[in-house]
């Protein structure tokens, strides 16, 4: 601490043992961590966390049709496209060093049962094969497993008559929907419907059907979150009842989300997610303490759309603010950064 007489600032007239009414205060500082911050040199040399974009994914939306490309009202930059648009985008993502893209599909028919999320030749698993076949190992395709942009009710699981979510029922359907995406070809299946027990049962059903080298990425702690909001306008998967509480978590607990990490490295899980990211940095930050496989954190819609929003309105350097916000899920302990900046952060980058 600076030892200074009380009350009296620098260079003011007065006196004390240290200074006698001429020039600065003699200051005995014990510390001073801005010598390590003199200059981007130093400060590159120091730097603790470094956002690599092999380590992103980017999430993408793929609907049925041909030149289809509308983007996303809520979402500047980020579209719902056909397929073949589709790959256009994931050539741009693979050539900007962006390693993997996250599936999402928008079918044209939606049933009780989401049988499209399963059909042979749904939308995500006609992605896949196009996808695989365009850029083989130089792009990795992982799927969403979900039910809820192909349910008529909006849910992640088939509705009992009583709108009580059926949690085993909804667990074979994602075992046969992770199935046909391997069987499609894609290189990981990410179950994100909160169902208990999913990850097991895919896993068994997975390795049964010749496909034990496909990982599992589960969204382990995934919270019921307003932040999805922009995402359900983009993959037409809001609830058409009611709420998703009764199986994603619980924004207050955090105790609970080592619990679901623990059940899903038991069942067989390859990496573990946090979602959103936000405001789940000790989230991040507990899971990864404990994690011995890699730890993913979703950066999700809503987080992306604040940014986007406040950036046009002049309110914040868009460029600084993405970098720093992807930084700080990295630093909280994100091995893995599932973002809609996927794109641009890895160009900026890039440019450095
Ligand atoms: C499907 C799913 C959702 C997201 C990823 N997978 C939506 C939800 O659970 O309502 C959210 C992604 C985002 O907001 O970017 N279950
Ligand atoms: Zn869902």
């Amino acid at each position: 601490m600076a030892k200074t007489s009380k009350g009296k600032g620098p260079g003011k007239a007065g006196g004390c043992d240290r200074h006698h009414g001429e020039g600065p205060f003699e200051l005995d500082l014990p510390a001073r961590p801005r010598r390590l911050r003199s200059g981007p040199l130093l400060r590159g040399m120091v730097r603790e966390t470094h956002l690599d974009p092999a380590a992103f994914i980017y999430p993408m939306f793929l609907c049925e049709g041909k030149r289809v490309r509308r983007e996303v009202g809520s979402m500047p930059g980020i579209f719902r496209q056909s397929i073949d648009m589709g790959l256009k985008e994931m050539e741009e993502a693979a050539a900007l060093g962006v390693p993997a893209v996250l599936l999402f599909g928008i079918p044209n028919r939606k049933d009780p049962l989401g049988s499209g999320a399963y059909a042979a030749d749904g939308i995500v698993q006609r992605a896949v094969r196009a996808a695989k076949k365009a850029f083989g190992k130089d792009l990795l395709v992982v799927t969403d497993v979900c039910l809820c942009e192909y349910t008529d009710h909006g849910h992640c699981a088939p509705v009992g008559p009583d709108g009580v979510i059926l949690n085993d029922e909804g667990v074979a359907l994602h075992c046969s929907t992770a199935l046909s995406h391997a069987e499609a070809g894609a290189d990981m299946v990410a179950p994100s419907d909160m169902m208990d027990g999913r990850v097991g049962a895919i896993r068994e059903v997975l390795d049964a059907c010749g496909h034990s080298a496909v990982p599992i990425m589960a969204y382990s702690a995934k919270y019921a979150s307003a932040y999805y909001g922009p995402f359900r306008e983009a993959a037409d998967s809001a609830p058409q009842f009611g709420d998703r509480k009764s199986y994603q978590m619980d924004p207050a607990n955090g105790d609970e989300a080592l619990r679901e990490v623990e059940l899903d490295l038991e069942e067989g899980a390859d990496i573990v997610m946090v979602k959103p990211a936000l405001a789940y940095l000790d989230v991040i930050r507990r899971v990864k303490e404990i994690s011995p496989v890699p730890v993913a954190a979703y950066n999700v819609s809503g987080e992306y759309s604040l940014i986007k929003a406040a950036a046009r309105m002049g309110w914040v350097d868009h460029d600084r603010i993405v970098l720093e916000t992807l930084t700080g899920i990295a630093r909280a302990g994100a091995d893995i950064l599932i973002t809609y900046h996927a794109k641009e952060a890895a160009a900026l980058l890039r440019k450095g």
